[in-house]
């Protein structure tokens, strides 16, 4: 068993974000802030996990419910980072190791930084370890002070003083702490300074008073503790999400036509020689293969998408699976448990919902085709509609191998078409159509002779 436990901040409003949600689960880069953080936190194995929460803290805990093995500590008022962080004690009561404590709104911290932090931690027996950092602007964060190189205190901007406010090594608000004096030391914190509050930081000063070891691990990039505080900072750090991802994609061989628009969640997969014009997404647990090509303006959602298929402008595609050499759109909608077998074909403004479409078939034009089993080299006609819903249950539709449907057809499901029959154009069919025969449901046609200039004379 791992002696690490985490200690997730976001108790906090967020008040700049001017937003009815809480902060911490505003999305970036396909997860909310705060999920993108657990993701982190995870790569130590930690014993404990604990997210303080205060503001909306029910909202919180129902979006973080699914994952199992979290406490949530409420903090309620919210009186400072220390008081926070106190919270968490009944959930250590017991416990010995090391405490990591990660802000909810530090979306691109990597794991990689996590374990370093812990690493120097543990192997200088420290009692505190400050994740630190320089910048060019250190306005709005703890400056490091230091004496003889060694930490001696952090210093809240807006307590510091003029030469304090010069420092530009900053604290990233992320530290690791050991467990055994940690609880005892927060109780001795006070709230007498510019804000009131109780600051976490003042453990530092505390800690280097009663003679304990503190430590700072000193960030080589300093974007990755950026924090987000408002809309600007949440698409900063967005952009910064997107670049990384494309960046790796791109030096695997994908094309992206445009990469600033090519918005691709961290989980999905894309083989080489694919290419992805401007603005697509690409989300969730999709799977593109190679020599695929994605085009302009589409949206794929938890799918798979095979080989060298090609994905025509404006679709949008939701747990559906496009076998190899397939090819959709433009403006065709895959809603969830579709699969358009290889080589197969669907095309302008047509939908599919719980479809699956045979190798070599077609549904190229303004149709809708749900509940469907469709076989294999079937052509589907233009507007041809499966009713597969009669207002209380949804019925299923079968079209065997090599059927004709002609244009504008319904069929009203249950219903069966056999293999390689015919449906002549306009039918409305209700009963099964046996293998190789025509339906045709229409009626017969009527010409009236010199009906519109009869038409005429009445007038
Ligand atoms: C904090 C640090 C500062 C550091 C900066 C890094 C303090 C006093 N200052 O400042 O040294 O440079 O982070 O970003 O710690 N929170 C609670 N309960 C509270 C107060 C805050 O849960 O009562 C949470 C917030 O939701 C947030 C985190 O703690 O996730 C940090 O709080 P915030 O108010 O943003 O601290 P900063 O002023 O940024
Ligand atoms: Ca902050």
């Amino acid at each position: 068993m791992s002696d690490t436990h985490v200690v997730i901040l976001a108790a906090g409003k967020g008040t700049r974000m001017k937003s009815a949600a809480p902060k911490v689960l505003h999305r970036a880069g396909g997860y909310s802030l705060i999920e993108h953080v657990l993701r982190a936190a995870d790569a130590l194995e930690p014993a404990t996990t604990v997210v303080v929460v205060g503001h909306q803290s029910e909202r919180v805990e129902a979006a973080l419910g699914k994952r199992l093995g979290l406490g949530f500590a409420l903090q309620q008022p919210q009186l400072g980072t220390g008081h926070a962080l106190l919270q968490a004690e009944p959930f250590l009561a017991g416990r010995s190791g090391t405490v990591v404590l990660l802000s909810g709104d530090v979306p691109l911290l990597r794991s990689d930084t996590l374990r370093a932090l812990v690493q120097t931690h543990t192997t200088r027996g420290a009692a505190a370890t400050v994740l630190t950092a320089r910048v060019d602007r250190p306005q709005g964060y703890g400056r490091i002070v230091r004496e003889q190189g060694r930490i001696a205190a952090i210093v809240e901007d807006k307590d510091a003083s003029p030469a304090e406010r010069d420092i530009d090594e900053i604290n990233s608000g992320i530290y690791a702490f050991a467990l055994e004096p940690l609880f005892g030391a927060l109780k001795s914190i006070g709230a007498a300074n510019a804000q009131g509050e109780y600051y976490l930081p003042d453990l530092v000063k505390i800690y280097r008073e009663r003679g304990l070891a503190v430590e700072t691990v000193l960030l080589d990039d300093a974007r990755e503790i950026m924090g987000v505080n408002s809309r600007r900072e949440l698409a900063d750090v967005a952009a910064i999400l997107r670049t990384t991802k494309n960046d790796e994609l791109m030096a695997a061989g994908v094309t992206l036509v445009d990469p600033a628009s090519a918005w691709i969640g961290p989980d999905v997969v894309v083989g080489a020689d694919t290419v992805i014009h401007p603005n697509v997404y690409l989300e969730g647990s999709t799977r593109v293969g190679s020599g695929c090509e994605i085009h302009a303006g589409v949206r794929i959602v938890d799918s798979t998408i095979d080989d060298g298929a090609v994905v025509n402008n404006y679709c949008v595609i939701t747990e559906s699976r496009l076998g190899p050499g397939a090819l959709v759109g433009p403006f065709v909608h895959l809603r969830p448990q579709s699969v358009v077998g290889e080589a197969a074909k669907v095309g302008n403004f047509s939908e599919l919902k719980k479809t699956t479409l045979g190798k070599g078939s077609k549904v190229n034009h303004l149709s809708y085709i749900g509940d469907t089993t469709v076989g294999e080299k079937v052509n589907i006609g233009a507007g041809t509609i499966t009713c597969n819903y009669d207002g209380t249950h949804k019925a299923q539709t079968i079209i065997e191998d090599g059927a004709f449907i002609g244009s504008d057809t319904q069929l009203i499901a249950p219903v069966t078409v056999g293999k390689g029959a015919y449906v002549g154009s306009g039918s409305t069919i209700r009963e099964n159509v046996p293998p190789g025969a025509l339906a045709v449901s229409a009626g017969k046609q009527r010409n009236i002779d010199g009906w519109v200039e009869q038409k005429k004379k009445k007038k």
